[in-house]
């Protein structure tokens, strides 16, 4: 007799993470290139003495300088063991099996499986020529089914085109979807933003200054302060959400190394604002040279760069390869390519020439 599974799982093959080959410049996941500060180091050898306890279940002490950050009260932030986890405590706090989770697509990868996972349908809106989210046309589509959708992403910087949202469109597209539907700002890679989009923080209050309860903002430790490999990140807004969002929290599943390592990341922000003033300085390089040598780059607001080569893809992603660089394919659409250290971005400059004279 066979085992008995969820039959609407068959076909769900899980996460596909960007490879690591060894011996390849690595560039597909976004990741920091330089490794991390002596502090952090230090602040996690000093954890792992205690580790034959349990983390602290409530990350008092991050809340607390994360509420002290952003002005906000304690209530008003979950900690989560990546932002991704609270992306999957976000819908399984709203979404009801077979209720709609909307998002623009492309966009972050794990959504349709994330949603899909909890029992709940995908709503994929495409992005619009220009590789941004088509504010106007997920709203509408949200309207169209508002008794079935649960919970919209927005993720600006989009991963992976790059792009953000305006104050303008943020405000409209609140001011059109009903305000019972929770809306999420997935802000992943803010910290790398320079054209002036507006923080998510301000739309937790809407133009009376009044508390918006539908509206989440995430944020994480992965990118800019470069712990992705200890996994934590945090969601900023309203009581009223957060607590059906620490509902379904995982006991501990944010370990002790991480909270240390996050706790002193907050002390280090000069340290870190230099780290991603070189990220946004070579971003700029590279962009420039990739729009020289004629190839189809957006204008990046993350640390990565996006090139919206449609069914050259495949070609492009074994080419790299062949030239010992990692990028992330999506067939048919396009390539992300991390932006890093300037030696691995010049390792992907150096491949690319040699694609561009052969293309
Ligand atoms: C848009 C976006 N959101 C969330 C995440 C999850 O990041 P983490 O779980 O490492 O915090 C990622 C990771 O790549 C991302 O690109």
């Amino acid at each position: 007799m066979a085992v008995r599974v969820r039959p609407d799982l068959a076909g769900i093959t899980g996460y596909v993470p960007g490879r690591t080959v060894p011996g390849a410049v690595k560039l597909a996941s976004n990741e920091s290139g330089i490794g991390p500060l002596p502090s952090v180091v230090q602040a996690m050898a000093s954890a792992g003495e205690l580790i034959n306890r349990y983390p602290d279940n409530n990350a008092s002490v991050l809340t607390a300088k994360l509420a002290a950050k952003f002005g906000v009260d304690t209530e008003q932030i979950v900690v989560g063991c990546g932002s991704v986890m609270l992306c999957q405590q976000l819908i399984q706090a709203t979404c009801a099996q077979g209720q709609k989770v909307a998002f623009g697509w492309r966009s972050f990868e794990a959504y349709p499986l994330l949603t899909r996972t909890a029992g709940a349908e995908p709503l994929m809106v495409p992005i619009t020529e220009q590789q941004a989210l088509d504010l106007d046309a997920l709203a509408d589509a949200v309207i169209a089914e508002a008794d079935n959708v649960g919970l919209v992403f927005l993720c600006t910087p989009n991963n992976p085109t790059g792009t953000t949202l305006s104050r303008e469109e943020i405000n409209g597209f609140l001011a059109k979807v009903p305000g019972d539907i929770t809306v999420v700002l997935d802000e992943a890679y803010r910290e790398f933003a320079t054209d002036g989009s507006p923080d998510g923080t301000e739309f937790l209050v809407d133009d009376n200054g009044n508390p918006r309860d539908n509206v989440v903002v995430l944020r994480t430790f992965s990118k800019a302060y470069g712990l992705a490999g200890l996994r934590v990140g945090y969601a900023i807004g309203h009581p009223a959400l957060l607590n059906a969002v620490r509902a379904v929290h995982v006991p501990f599943s944010v370990n002790s190394l991480a909270l240390a390592a996050a706790e002193v990341s907050l002390d280090a922000e000069d340290e870190l604002t230099e780290r991603v003033g070189t990220v946004t300085t070579e971003r700029a390089r590279v962009t420039d040279e990739l729009k020289a040598l004629g190839l189809p780059v957006t204008e990046s607001q993350a640390n990565f760069v996006w090139l919206a080569l449609g069914e050259g893809t495949a070609a492009f992603d074994a080419f790299m390869q062949e030239h010992k660089v990692i990028v992330r394919a999506f067939a048919g659409d396009g390539a992300r390519v991390t932006i890093s250290t300037p030696d691995d971005n010049d390792a992907f400059l150096r491949a690319i020439r040699d694609y561009a004279g052969q293309a």
